[in-house]
């Protein structure tokens, strides 16, 4: 089992796609262990993009990020990390396949909808910047 840490952007919520992007991952067979909504500082978006904070476009994405409310989810299953980012599809909504949730719903490389853990380790850190470990539930599937 994994976990990963996924995040509705303020476009997904904006553009009222919350439920449509949930149910995706539900009916995947993810299961949602943790969730709520946030707006997230610039504190929290240099924590989060650590690893883009130097880059030319950080300061959009800081922007953008903390412009409107995210949903943060915590999704555990087989593979988790895997099969989101696979159900994400490329960065850039413009490149992304169809089917994918970029590729159906985004055409931007910025406001591209969804933010998923790319590792286990960035998983474990990303999941610590959004939830304690008591938000975090445990219970067994019924199918
Ligand atoms: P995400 O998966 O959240 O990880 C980093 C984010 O930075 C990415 O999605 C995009 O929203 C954004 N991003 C990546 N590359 C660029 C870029 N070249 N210009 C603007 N935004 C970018």
């Amino acid at each position: 089992m994994q976990r990963s840490l996924i995040l509705l952007k303020p476009d997904c919520v904006q553009r009222r796609l919350i439920g449509e992007v949930l149910s995706r991952f539900e009916a995947k067979g993810l299961q949602i262990i943790g969730l709520k909504m946030l707006q997230v500082t610039p504190e929290l978006s240099r924590k989060h993009y650590a690893e883009h904070v130097e880059k030319p476009f950080y300061q959009s994405l800081e922007d953008f990020i903390t412009s409107a409310p995210v949903v943060a989810v915590a999704l555990e299953g087989l593979e988790a990390i895997g099969v989101v980012r696979e159900m994400l599809g490329a960065t850039n909504g413009l490149k992304a396949a169809p089917g994918t949730l970029r590729g159906d719903f985004s055409s931007s490389r910025q406001m591209n909808l969804v933010h998923a853990s790319d590792s286990e380790a960035s998983a474990e850190r990303e999941l610590d910047l959004y939830f304690r470990s008591e938000e975090l539930c445990d219970y067994s599937l019924c199918l």
